[in-house]
């Protein structure tokens, strides 16, 4: 078969292209490292999240020596943590960290703004992403997909703590008596969880009936401590009393728990 000699060109050009235009889509979806979310991932019941294992712990946690995970739940208009009511994503400078992310009702994005961290966050699935964070900053955080009609308020913030500043209390027990006769000391037992891994110095800060008490406790790294406060009350009338603990940490996080303490015969109803 004859073929004029332009007319070859034209097919071989048309050739070329058609394999440029087939190898740019395939670099597109497998080579540059842009996940899509597949059935393979993690499920979870977006109604109950209270319950997971990972997603029951929102928040910050330390997994390995510069290695931390994220668990956050996204909601019409927020995140937890990283938007209000919750604080913020606090993790350290100089850290890789791992965002688990999932919502609770509609699809919604996590976009870290100024970033290339961006996902699209669907009930019932589990976006992963992992990032490292180098130098002690702040990011906004954004919702990119319409999820109703506050949309344009979700969003929240994620603040990188210089390393040394960085610190993972929980008071996770207070153990103090309802109830002591007039005279009598309380004694009000508080433990203090270090969650890093490192070990870390803080402040406590036990206040009853306006005097406050402080306390500086050394928690080696993912262990407790107790510390013990005492209030006499031999000066106190016979009345409800409140007590609060606070501990302080390099981030001006507050981390508290109260409670009350009767002295005297408890009032009869
Ligand atoms: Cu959530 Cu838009």
């Amino acid at each position: 078969m004859n073929v004029h000699q332009y007319e070859r060109y034209w097919l071989i050009a048309a050739l070329v292209l058609i394999v440029a235009i087939i190898a740019t889509v395939t670099y597109g979806a497998v080579g540059i490292g842009i996940a899509m979310i597949d059935d393979s991932e993690e499920t979870v019941d977006p109604d109950a999240l209270g319950e997971h294992e990972r997603f029951s712990e929102t928040g910050t946690h330390q997994v390995g020596e510069n290695e931390y995970e994220v668990n956050v739940i996204a909601w019409q208009f927020s995140y937890e943590p990283g938007g209000s009511p919750d604080p913020p994503i606090e993790v350290p400078a100089g850290s890789e960290v791992t965002f688990y992310v999932t919502s609770e009702d509609v699809i919604h994005s996590f976009s870290v703004v100024g970033t290339n961290v961006n996902t699209m966050v669907i009930p019932g699935e589990v976006a992963t992403m992992t990032v490292e964070f180098d130098e002690a900053t702040e990011y906004g955080l954004l919702c990119n997909e319409y999820c109703g009609e506050l949309h344009h308020d979700m969003e929240g913030e994620i603040i990188v703590h210089p390393e040394e500043e960085f610190d993972l209390f929980e008071i996770p027990a207070v153990d103090a008596p309802e109830q002591v006769d007039a005279g009598e000391e309380a004694e009000i037992t508080v433990t203090l969880a270090n969650e890093r891994h490192q070990e870390r110095s803080t402040t406590l800060a036990f206040e009853f009936d306006g005097d406050e008490q402080r306390e500086d406790v050394t928690v080696d790294g993912e262990s407790t401590e107790e510390v013990t406060f005492t209030v006499d009350t031999t000066d106190l009338e016979d009345d409800d009393y409140s007590w609060s603990v606070t501990v302080e940490d390099g981030m001006e996080r507050t981390v508290d728990e109260s409670g009350q303490l009767t002295v005297g015969e408890p009032e009869e109803d």
